[in-house]
């Protein structure tokens, strides 16, 4: 449901209609919801009930590939997105994270650059039968961590669930 909502809200005039169902059936189908809680650092972040965030990492050995991360578009900005990064750099080891990112996403662009990432390679991709250009944005391990900002440190506490 976060992942329909999202994908509908974020990508709406960067991707054909078409092409965003496709994405959300595929790589949300039970199969391969299953396949990234056993394989990949799965994390979820719900309020008191339903899950609002998710964000999913993949360990390479020499980069952490944040393969998604996403909010409800109702509840961005309010400090989720920046407790789920957290929850995965404290979790895993210290290397360089990417996250590859549609060119004019500004929904997501905007959230990397004020957490430190900078962008890098262009990617051409097909999606679909979509063409699509990516840029692909690395952090630091040395960056230091998002700050302890209290928005952040409730979803943090009580509301970050790792490997649901
Ligand atoms: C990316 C995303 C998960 C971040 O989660 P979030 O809960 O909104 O992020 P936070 O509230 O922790 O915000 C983190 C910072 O990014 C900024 N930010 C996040 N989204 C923003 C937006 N749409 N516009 C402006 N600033 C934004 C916040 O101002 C904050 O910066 P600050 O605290 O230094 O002022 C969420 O915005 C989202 O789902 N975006 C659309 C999906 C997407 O593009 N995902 C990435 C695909 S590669």
């Amino acid at each position: 449901m976060v992942a329909s909502a999202a994908w509908s809200d974020t990508y709406a005039g960067l991707l054909r209609d078409e092409t965003i169902q496709a994405f959300v059936r595929s790589a949300y189908s039970l199969e391969r919801l299953a396949s990234r809680i056993t394989s990949n650092h799965l994390y979820v972040a719900s309020g008191d009930g339903p899950v609002v965030a998710f964000a999913d990492a993949q360990v390479l050995s020499d980069r952490i590939v944040l393969g998604a991360i996403y909010a409800l578009p109702q509840l961005r900005g309010h400090g989720v997105g920046t407790a789920l990064l957290k929850a995965l750099l404290a979790a895993l080891p210290p290397l360089p994270m990417t996250a590859d990112v549609v060119v004019g996403n500004r929904k997501g662009e905007v959230f990397y650059e004020r957490r430190g990432f900078v962008p890098r390679e262009t990617l051409h991709a097909d999606l679909f039968g979509e063409a699509v250009v990516e840029r692909r944005w690395w952090r630091d391990p040395s960056e230091p961590r998002p700050d302890d900002d209290d928005r952040a440190a409730a979803w943090m506490n009580e509301r970050t669930v790792p490997r649901i």
